[in-house]
């Protein structure tokens, strides 16, 4: 039962040291967390510009904020799923990072350490006049838009919206340049920087391994596509090894 995992990948496995791994929404789609693309995406009933730009926040950020506070009740309400586990048990043997696109914090509730939050973190504001960062886990929210606790101006999302810069990328570019193994699992692989990294990874030498429910533009150089659901596909691998690791 479960999906197939070549024998090959296996032991590719299990002689790799280094091993890095992009993750995108399809990873915490089984904990109720929506994609962004495709049919019943998030983005299918907002427009983009308004609710993911700078520009779209400064002309209206209470919609902005009220998008981000939906999104913030559902997102309170989701668990770390098995495949967010599966990637916490793997760090325990391997020197290796985490390159998330998620928002949503689930690989660190699952225990993960080395993550690389490149589009920011939902639970975390910061003020768009003075340097003010800090959490806010309050949901829903009390005041929309939220306020910063030192100079009262507007607080934004610490979340990267399209045409900012993301976080993290000159060690996320390294993680992929030194991996032995390079997993991509749940993107859409459409969003750059992130969608560059297993091209890179590629490049460098890495098996570039893809965890999907369905094709996309990274299978053509994925050195293995596994397809199903990234639950699935990880308690599979996982399983095989486990019993190499015994
Ligand atoms: N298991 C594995 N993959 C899945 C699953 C699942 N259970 N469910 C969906 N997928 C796949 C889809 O086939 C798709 O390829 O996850 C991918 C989700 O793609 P997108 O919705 O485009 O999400 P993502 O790639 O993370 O988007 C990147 O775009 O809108 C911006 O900032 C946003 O971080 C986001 C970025
Ligand atoms: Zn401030």
């Amino acid at each position: 039962m479960g999906i197939h995992i070549p024998d090959s990948l296996v032991k590719v496995l299990l002689e790799a040291r280094k091993i890095g791994v992009l993750t995108g929404a399809g990873i915490s789609a089984e904990s109720g967390i929506p994609t962004f693309r495709g049919s019943g995406g998030l983005w299918e009933g907002y427009p983009v510009e308004k609710v993911a730009t700078v520009e779209g926040f400064v002309e209206d950020p209470e919609l902005v904020w009220r998008f981000y506070d939906e999104r913030r009740k559902n997102i309170a309400r989701a668990k770390p799923n098995r495949a967010h586990i599966a990637l916490a048990e793997m760090e325990k043997h391997y020197d290796m990072w985490v390159i998330t696109q998620n928002i949503d914090g689930l690989h660190l509730e699952a225990g993960s350490k080395n993550v690389i939050e490149m589009h920011g973190n939902i639970w975390r504001v910061r003020c768009t006049s003075c340097d003010y960062r800090g959490e806010n886990r309050e949901v829903p929210l009390g005041e929309i838009p939220p306020r910063c606790p030192k100079c009262n101006s507007i607080l934004r999302p610490d979340v990267v919206w399209f045409g900012e810069p993301v976080y993290g990328v000159e060690k996320a570019f390294q993680v992929a340049r030194e991996s032995d193994v390079f997993f991509v699992i749940g993107t859409s692989a459409q969003v750059h920087p992130a969608a560059s990294l297993p091209y890179i990874a590629k490049d460098y030498g890495a098996t570039v391994v893809e965890v999907n429910i369905e094709k996309t533009p990274v299978s053509i150089i994925a050195d293995y596509v596994l397809l199903g659901r990234a639950t699935e596909v990880l308690d599979s691998l996982l399983r095989r090894l486990r019993e190499a690791w015994r």
